[in-house]
């Protein structure tokens, strides 16, 4: 031939070829598994929307984290269904609130797996938004933030390795930081969910959390999925105001966005394969359109390779048996 062709394929010959000069590898060490605890007695109720996810009560959770340890998952990220609703979200700072009690019987039983807390109210309002929502409907940012300290730091009298507040209230990160101080609670590290957007792949996750708002939706404090710039302010502010690992998500939509905070900052950074990207699969593969195992590891190193160093999914233990 006379054109010289750039042999691209030689290095895609065999496996162990293509092993050698992979760039991007998932391991389970980059995985954590939200869990969502209930009130109730050897309660496992499914969420419909997302197959192989349960609300499981916390008599009967030990079981459960059996399983997740002996696969070798470093965490999981806490969501809390209360028993009670109330206007101020009072058992979001419970001490004896089920995100507490759970967070006690995991350090109990396996002290070395890491609890992550979701620290917002929208599951303890009941009106279902993410603050305190004022007479004129508006939501009352600085008055929240009372409310998500004083959750952080009871979550943090329980045990928590760390807390993980997903509000998006202006300026949770550096108050949160304070009270953790001044409070004795200086090793307890902060994952902000820094860049969240207002997004219609939560929709499942509603479900599972019992948490939709009940008027209105969250575009007032979440962000719009048409901003990346924005998003970097966001982290940039949440750096600045002392949190460890910053946040993105979802991740599917978002990839652009793990990309650009990656080649900002140098923290570690989560990115959230959230609810609905989850069910997406999960139904198609139901449907025999996706060969499930293949996509789930495919949109696993697909977040990796944009930068992500953690994952949270609910694909986690799935993953985990097939990783090793
Ligand atoms: C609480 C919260 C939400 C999610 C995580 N924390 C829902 C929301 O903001 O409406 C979504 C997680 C998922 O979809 O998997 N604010």
């Amino acid at each position: 031939m006379a054109f010289p062709v750039q042999r691209m394929r030689r290095l895609r010959r065999n496996e162990t070829i293509r092993r050698m000069v992979r760039e991007t590898t998932v391991t389970v060490n980059d995985l954590i598994y939200p869990l969502f605890v209930i009130y109730g007695r050897e309660k496992r109720l499914p969420v419909n929307s997302m197959p192989g996810v349960f609300q499981i009560s916390c008599d009967i959770l030990r079981e459960e984290l059996r399983e997740i340890h002996s696969l070798g998952i470093p965490g999981v990220l806490l969501f809390g269904i209360p028993e009670h609703k109330d206007a101020l979200a009072t058992a979001a700072y419970d001490d004896k609130g089920v995100v507490q009690e759970a967070t006690r019987i995991i350090k109990d039983s396996f002290p070395d797996l890491l609890v992550i807390t979701d620290v917002c109210l929208c599951e303890y309002m009941d009106h279902g938004h993410c603050g305190i929502v004022d007479k004129d409907g508006e939501i009352n940012n600085d008055a929240t933030l009372e409310l998500l300290a004083r959750e952080a730091l009871s979550h943090a009298r329980a045990g928590a390795d760390i807390v993980a507040p997903s509000d998006m209230m202006d300026g949770r990160i550096g108050y949160i930081r304070q009270v953790l101080d001044e409070n004795g609670f200086a090793g307890t590290a902060i994952m902000s969910y820094a860049a969240k957007y207002a997004s219609g792949f939560y929709g499942p996750f509603r479900e599972a959390a019992e948490s939709a708002p009940q008027f209105g939706d969250r575009r007032s404090y979440q962000m719009d999925p048409a901003n990346g710039r924005e998003a970097l302010r966001e982290v940039e502010l949440d750096i600045a105001e002392g949190a460890d690992i910053v946040m993105v998500k979802p991740a599917l939509a978002y990839l652009d966005i793990i990309t650009r905070v990656r080649e900002r900052y140098d923290h570690p950074l989560a990115a959230y394969n959230v609810s609905g990207e989850y069910s997406m699969l999960k139904a198609a593969a139901a449907n025999g359109w996706l060969d499930e195992e293949r996509v789930m590891l495919e949109i696993l190193t697909g977040i990796k390779r944009a930068g992500a160093d953690i994952i949270i999914t609910y694909s986690a233990k799935d993953a985990a048996r097939i990783l090793g």
